[in-house]
């Protein structure tokens, strides 16, 4: 089975948020990359709602037919947002307010309470929670005992890596990650920095479901546009 793909398309967003405007609008590059095979659509509401905007949430509830994935911080503002908004999915992120975008993955060993707290809830009001985590085994472990049912692995380390050996060690972290998530019973998504030419690799590690991309995705829609930016994406991964 092919890994499924998540278009995250907070920068539309961005682009429309430059202006404060009301175009490019999400909700519309959100329908086009399902017409196009996604497999899931992503947003990232922030607490400083720099690209994606309330309104934009709660009409992509409306709209989204296939699998919407809210990332979102575990703040009291945004959690009682998704409770209300019921998205099939949530992925808690770190967040900081002067990050260009996120930043590693959540220290869930230091935020235990906090996300175990918030998993129930989440869990007991029908939405899969899923923690974006760096592939450290420990991480995991503390991932797992949260009662989460994915980890999304941080890609963005081995996005950044430059040279055969560094992105070969990269991957094997990726791998061994995979592998204990996997043996602690939890569902394995990736993303961060993935695009045209780096997909492929973490496409074949084991146990992966889920890749949510973004950026790569719709910086290519400027030049081609998002339904052959998404097919050309898709297609990467299915013959990966
Ligand atoms: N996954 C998570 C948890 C993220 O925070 C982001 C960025 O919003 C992505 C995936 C997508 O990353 P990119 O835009 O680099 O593809």
């Amino acid at each position: 089975m092919s890994v499924k793909l998540g278009v995250n398309v907070d920068h539309v967003a961005t682009v429309r948020q430059a202006r404060m405007c009301n175009e490019p609008d999400p909700v519309i590059a959100a329908a086009l990359s399902e017409f196009a095979g996604a497999d899931g659509i992503t947003i990232h509401l922030r607490e400083d709602r720099r690209h994606i905007q309330d309104r934009d949430l709660r009409i992509l509830r409306e709209t989204v037919t296939t699998r919407l994935n809210l990332e979102m911080a575990c703040a009291d503002e945004i959690i009682e947002i998704a409770l209300a908004t019921k998205p099939e999915q949530v992925t808690l992120v770190p967040e900081k307010r002067r990050e260009v975008t996120t930043e590693g993955g959540l220290n869930v060993i230091g935020e235990f309470d906090a996300i175990k707290t918030a998993a129930s809830r989440f869990k007991a009001a029908g939405i899969r929670v899923s923690l974006f985590v760096d592939p450290d085994a420990e991480q995991l472990q503390a991932s797992a005992d949260t009662g989460a049912e994915y980890v999304e692995l941080h890609t963005g380390v081995y996005a950044n890596q430059r040279g055969d050996a560094a992105l070969e060690i990269a991957l094997r972290e990726l791998h061994a990650g995979a592998e204990k998530a996997h043996l602690l019973g939890l569902g394995v998504n990736a993303g961060h920095g993935l695009n045209y030419f780096n997909v492929q690799a973490v496409c074949r590690l084991p146990h992966m479901y889920e890749l949510n991309i973004g950026h790569s995705i719709v910086s290519r829609a400027v030049y081609v546009g998002i339904t052959q930016a998404v097919k050309e994406m898709k297609q990467l991964m299915n013959e990966a």
